[in-house]
C-alpha cells in the first residue's frame, strides 16, 4: 500500500517555504554566474538521453530539500510497492503493473502469489506471430487480397498512446497504413473509410473494457460498413481482432476470440500501450520496433527503481514540478518538441498526467488544501514559437517547460536541423536571459531612434527573463530511446501522485459526464419539448431539436 502522508505536514516541506523565500530572490542569470559547474550538477545523462535540469529557479539546497521531502513521503517504499504488484490502486482494488509489460528480466512479478510473466509473453508471442503475418501477406482478406489498411479503434489511453507512436516512429513505418478513429463524431469514421476498400482493411477495436461508448459505435459502423460489401458474417474474423481484458465483451460482439488479443486489469488503460493495445504500433513499424520500445522503457523502468534519488531523473523531473506548482503557484506546465514526428507527444501526456494526478481528494479521503495536478499543454517547436510563447516570455503567469529534441535528424535535409536546433538552444537560453533594460536601449539606438522614441518603446521590449525550463536531448529518436522518454514522463507522474498523496491510477472525474450523457441520449429521440433541466441545459436541447427536425 501506498504511504498516506500529508506532504505540506513534513519538515521538509516547512524548510522548502523559508527556502523559497530567498531564492525567489536569486535570478537564473545570478545562479549561473556564481557557479561554473551548475551544468555538470545538474544534468544527468541516461543512455542516449541527456537531462539538463539546470535552468531551473534551485541550488543544492532547493535539490536536497525536495530529496528530503521525497524521503519524508516514504517514495522509496511507494516505488517498491508498484513494482511488486501490491494493489496501491486501492479504490478499484487493482495492482499497477505496466511495468510487467516492459520487463526484460528473469524476475517473477506475482499478482495474487501468481507469475504474471508467462502470460505477458505468451500475448507478445501472439502479437508478433500476428504482426509478422499480416506484414508479409500471409494474413489475407475475405477476396485473398493482402491487408493495406488498419484502423485501430479506441478512445483515451486505447488511441491515445498508439497514435502517439506510431506518428513518433513514422520513420521506420512498414508498407501498412494505419488509421485511428476514436471520436464517437461520425464524421471520424465516414472520412477515415472514405478511402479504405473493406477488401483490404483490418480492423482492431482496441478497449479494455470494450464497454466503451464511443468505441462500440465506431465498432458497429465499422462492422456495418465492412458486410455491406457482401461479406459474410463468418467472414467477420478475418478483418476484425480484438484488444481488450473483456472475453465476453469481445465474443457478443461478433469477434473471434481466437483474434482477441489480452491484457489485465493490473494495466491501466493511460499506461496500456505497452500491452496488447499496442498492436497498431507493431503493425505500424514492425514487431522488432516495438520490442525496442518494451527495451527502452525496461531501461527508464531500471533506472527509476534502482538508482539514488540524487541521480533519479523522473524523481527530478516530479520534484521541480512539485517546487513549481505548490510553492510557485504555476499553474500549468508546457511540453515542447522540437521534433515533428513527436507531435502528438503533449497530447498523451495530457491524459497521463491530468487522468492521473487531477484528483481533490487525497488518499485518506479529505479534501486536499493544496494544489495537486498541473494543466498538461504543448505543441511543437517552432510552431509553438509563432503561437505562444509570447505568453511564455512575457505573459503574467509562470510556466515551467519541458524541451525535447533530438540531436541526428531522421531527414537531413538541408540546414533544417540547424535552423531547428538553433531555435531549440536559443529559447531556453532566452527564457533564462531575457533581455535587459540596458540591452533593449542598446539595442535601440544602434537602430536609429530618438530618445523619445526609445523611452516609448523600451519597457514593451524588455524580457524579463527568469523562466524555467529542463531541456531533453536525444541522441536520435529510434524505439528505444522513446520507449525511454515515454517511461521517465510515466514514473515522474507517479511520484508526483506519491507525493500530493492522491491515487494517481483511477479516474472517476470522467464518470459523472458518462453518465448524464446517457441520461439524455433518449431524450434527444423524438420531437417533445424537455423540460427535466436546467433552464440552459433545456433550452439548448430544445434548440437543437428544433434545428435537427428542420
Ligand atoms: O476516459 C476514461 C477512460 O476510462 C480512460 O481511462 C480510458 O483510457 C478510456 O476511457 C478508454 O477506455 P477503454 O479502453 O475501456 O475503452
Amino acid at each position: 500500500m501506498l504511504p498516506k502522508i500529508d506532504f505540506t505536514t513534513t519538515q521538509a516541506y516547512k524548510y522548502l517555504a523559508d527556502h523559497f523565500i530567498d531564492i525567489n530572490e536569486k535570478s537564473l542569470k545570478e545562479l549561473f554566474a556564481e557557479d561554473p559547474q551548475r551544468f555538470h550538477k545538474f544534468s544527468i545523462r541516461l543512455g542516449d538521453i541527456l537531462f539538463d535540469y539546470s535552468k531551473n529557479r534551485i541550488d543544492e539546497q532547493t535539490m536536497a530539500l525536495l530529496m528530503q521531502l521525497a524521503r519524508e513521503c516514504q517514495l522509496k517504499d511507494a516505488i517498491e510497492a508498484m513494482f511488486n504488484g501490491e494493489k496501491i490502486n486501492e479504490t478499484e482494488g487493482r495492482e499497477v503493473l505496466h511495468t510487467a509489460l516492459r520487463n526484460q528480466s528473469d524476475r517473477p512479478i506475482l499478482v495474487d502469489g501468481n507469475d504474471v510473466m508467462p502470460q505477458v509473453r505468451e500475448v507478445l508471442a501472439r502479437m508478433k506471430d500476428f504482426t509478422d503475418r499480416v506484414i508479409s501477406g500471409v494474413w489475407k482478406g475475405f477476396t485473398g487480397r493482402d491487408i493495406t489498411d488498419v484502423v485501430n479503434i479506441g478512445i483515451g489511453g486505447s488511441d491515445l498512446g498508439p497514435v502517439m507512436v506510431t506518428e513518433a516512429l513514422r520513420a521506420y513505418k512498414t508498407r501498412l497504413n494505419v488509421h485511428f478513429v476514436s471520436n464517437v463524431d461520425g464524421s471520424h469514421i465516414a472520412e477515415t473509410l472514405k478511402n479504405l476498400n473493406p477488401e483490404t482493411t483490418l480492423f482492431l477495436i482496441a478497449s479494455k473494457t470494450f464497454t466503451t461508448q464511443e468505441t462500440m459505435a465506431n465498432a458497429n459502423s465499422a462492422k456495418e460498413w465492412f458486410l455491406e460489401t457482401g461479406a459474410e458474417d463468418t467472414e467477420v474474423a478475418k478483418h476484425f481482432a480484438a484488444l481488450s481484458t473483456n472475453e465476453k465483451g469481445v465474443a457478443d460482439f461478433g469477434i473471434d476470440t481466437a483474434n482477441m488479443f489480452g491484457f489485465w486489469d493490473w494495466v491501466g488503460g493511460r499506461y496500456s500501450l505497452w500491452s496488447a493495445i499496442g498492436l497498431s504500433i507493431c503493425l505500424s513499424v514492425g514487431y522488432d520496433n516495438f520490442e525496442s520500445l518494451l527495451l527502452g522503457a525496461f531501461e527508464a523502468d531500471e533506472h527509476f527503481r534502482n538508482t539514488e534519488f540524487e541521480g533519479n531523473i523522473p524523481l527530478i523531473m516530479a520534484l521541480l514540478g512539485i517546487w513549481y506548482n505548490n510553492f510557485y503557484d504555476a499553474e500549468s506546465h508546457a511540453i515542447l518538441p522540437y521534433d515533428q514526428y513527436l507531435h502528438r507527444f503533449a497530447a498523451y501526456f495530457q491524459q497521463g498526467d491530468m487522468e492521473s494526478n487531477g484528483k481533490y481528494i487525497d488518499r485518506n479521503g479529505n479534501r486536499v488544501d493544496y494544489q495537486t495536478g498541473p494543466i498538461i499543454w504543448g505543441e511543437p517547436g517552432t510552431n509553438g514559437q509563432h503561437a505562444f510563447y509570447q505568453l511564455i516570455h512575457q505573459g503574467t503567469k509562470m510556466i515551467p517547460c519541458d524541451f525535447i529534441a533530438a540531436a541526428i535528424s531522421h531527414n537531413p535535409l538541408g540546414s533544417h536541423q540547424e535552423l531547428l536546433l538553433s531555435n531549440f538552444f536559443a529559447q531556453t537560453e532566452a527564457l533564462m536571459n531575457g533581455k535587459s533594460e540596458e540591452e533593449v536601449v542598446g539595442e535601440l539606438k544602434n537602430a536609429g531612434k530618438s530618445v523619445g522614441e526609445i523611452d516609448e518603446l523600451k519597457n514593451f521590449k524588455v524580457f524579463e527573463g527568469n523562466r524555467p525550463t529542463n531541456s531533453i536531448l536525444i541522441k536520435k529518436l529510434t524505439p528505444k530511446t522513446l520507449g525511454t522518454l515515454i517511461a521517465l514522463y510515466e514514473h515522474k507522474i507517479f511520484v508526483q501522485g506519491v507525493i500530493w498523496n492522491i491515487f494517481s491510477f483511477d479516474q472517476w472525474g470522467v464518470e459523472l459526464g458518462k453518465q448524464l450523457a446517457n441520461k439524455i441520449l433518449p431524450e434527444l429521440k423524438g420531437n417533445e419539448e424537455i423540460s427535466s433541466h436546467d433552464s440552459s441545459t433545456n433550452a439548448l436541447i430544445n434548440q437543437y431539436k428544433a434545428w435537427r427536425m428542420g
